[in-house]
């Protein structure tokens, strides 16, 4: 299906009552109506509480006003909405609901075509997936498509369990797992950035390349989901999705085509090289922390073992950094350094690329230290790219200055960069599988992680909390990189909008 064709289809959303349902998807599919990308679709939002369509329309209502300002032809928007209070174990309830979708599909000449997305709780995608076959709502004239949120599982055994209840009802290219990492602007545009452009590619490798830093953090704590983060931590929320899809995307070889499958076997093969590590060695390669109490602008910050649903004793990491080595030809030697946190400085995304010294200083006897050159891809909440280069210093000497070439996309274009889940949405709708993730990088994921939570379960960190609230994480996470002579860029001194 090309961009200008509008898909077709019915969207079944179960956990339509939830919070990812009213922050993120009603508002995203109101925005895909607004910009005519949508034609002939209908919703039913799916959920155990008992409410009335009206009820159910008003929220979805409500979440699109909080959302967005313009509200044009909102009163038809949400006239495609329908509610169905459900029992996902009852066979009698899956029914109702197929009765209800075959009504909308008449209505709104919906070719057959269903959409399941599950923005719920994980234990039950099995459930749900071996009812929708069992009780005939697979059973469709056009296409069916499963959309499954995170955790997928928790280990690489509790996913592969997972996958094979949803794959009795769907096949793998029906599936489409969520990160919605893969559907940031920014996270999208490395692929361009390094496969668009003949001054970056050539040197993309350990030839030119000295480390490549990742930094994602936040600066709120686990807010109401401690239950889900304490089975969770750091290490399976983040760094199992989306920061490890981020390193795929900077290490992958170029595909030999823009296809789904192509750029997916590639990133697949990135991920089967990264160097598996195990036992005692995990505290060479990775380290934790769990944020104390700090302070932010006067207001006091909790300590994470004193939030809602967290055990006061918790072992639970709420910050992860790492050192990753991708054993390959084009990267032996070059550290992949990770980070990410709850209550840090700042809420950032972004990515350094660091290049190798210049084989020589000539500034020196202007007592000079020349500054690396850095590519930084800045992922959120500025979207942009700043090249840190060296140039002469106005004036008389031959002395040499740091200088930043930048690019912002916001401040240029001038446009809101869609959201992420907006995008994905509307892949999933023109069955574009490319900015989902794959089975094989699930397992991959999952079989790197596994290592590292094995032994961090099984050794309580005595040190925790280890940092305090508003700050980038503990001492250790800087040795990590000072051992091997490099340091974190700090975030701040990257804003791209201080470089324009
Ligand atoms: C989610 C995690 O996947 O990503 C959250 O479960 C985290 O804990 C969130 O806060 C971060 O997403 P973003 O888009 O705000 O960086």
């Amino acid at each position: 299906m090309n961009q200008s064709e509008k898909p077709t289809a019915l969207i079944m959303i179960f956990g339509a009552t939830g919070d990812l349902a009213n922050r993120k998807l009603f508002p995203s599919l109101y925005r895909l109506y607004q910009k005519g990308k949508l034609d002939r679709f209908a919703v039913v939002g799916v959920a155990r509480r008992s409410i009335t369509n009206e009820q159910f329309q008003q929220n979805v209502r409500d979440s699109i006003l909080s959302a967005d300002s313009n509200d044009t032809n909102i009163d038809d928007f949400i006239s495609r909405f329908v509610y169905h209070s459900h029992d996902v174990t009852d066979s009698n309830s899956y029914a109702t609901l197929n009765q209800i979708s075959d009504e909308l599909d008449q209505r709104y000449q919906l070719d057959g075509n269903r959409i399941f997305y599950l923005a719920m709780a994980p234990e039950f995608f099995g459930t749900i997936a071996e009812h929708l076959k069992m009780d005939g709502l697979t059973n469709v004239a056009g296409f069916k498509r499963l959309v499954i949120e995170k955790p997928f599982g928790r280990s690489l055994e509790s996913a592969q369990k997972l996958n094979e209840q949803i794959r009795t009802a769907f096949a793998e290219n029906e599936i489409y797992r969520i990160d919605h990492y893969l559907g940031k602007e920014m996270v999208q545009n490395i692929e361009v950035i390094r496969f668009a452009n003949a001054m970056f590619e050539p040197l993309w490798n350990n030839r030119y390349i000295s480390n490549i830093q990742i930094t994602s953090s936040e600066t709120l704590g686990v807010e109401e989901r401690g239950r889900y983060y304490e089975t969770s931590g750091a290490l399976r929320d983040m760094v199992q999705n989306h920061m490890l899809q981020m390193v795929a995307l900077l290490a992958m070889e170029p595909p030999i085509r823009l296809t789904t499958e192509e750029i997916r076997s590639e990133k697949v093969r990135a991920l089967r090289s990264l160097r598996q590590i195990s036992g005692e060695e995990i505290n060479q390669y990775f380290v934790r922390g769990q944020y104390g109490e700090g302070n932010l602008n006067g207001e006091e910050l909790v300590a994470y073992r004193n939030e809602d649903m967290v055990d006061p004793k918790s072992n639970t990491e709420t910050f992860v950094a790492g050192k990753l080595m991708i054993d390959n030809f084009r990267w032996a030697g070059v550290p992949f350094y990770i980070r990410t946190g709850k209550r840090m400085l700042t809420k950032q995304t972004k990515i350094v690329v660091q290049f190798k010294d210049i084989p020589m200083n000539l500034y020196y006897q202007t007592e000079q230290e020349l500054q690396p050159n850095l590519l930084v891809i800045h992922i959120q909440p500025e979207e942009g790219i700043t090249l840190h280069l060296n140039a002469k210093k106005s004036g008389q000497s031959l002395a040499a200055k740091p200088v930043k070439l930048s690019y912002a996309n916001r401040g240029i274009d001038g446009i809101n960069t869609p959201e992420a889940y907006e995008k994905l949405l509307y892949d999933c709708m023109r069955g574009d599988a490319t900015n989902f993730t794959h089975w094989d990088e699930v397992a991959l994921s999952w079989s790197f992680v596994d290592n590292i939570s094995r032994v961090w379960e099984n050794t309580p960190e005595v040190s925790f909390p280890n940092y305090e609230s508003n700050t980038m994480g503990p001492k250790a996470a800087h040795d990590l990189l000072e051992r091997d002579g490099f340091h974190w860029w700090p975030v701040t001194m990257l804003d791209v909008e201080t470089c324009k």
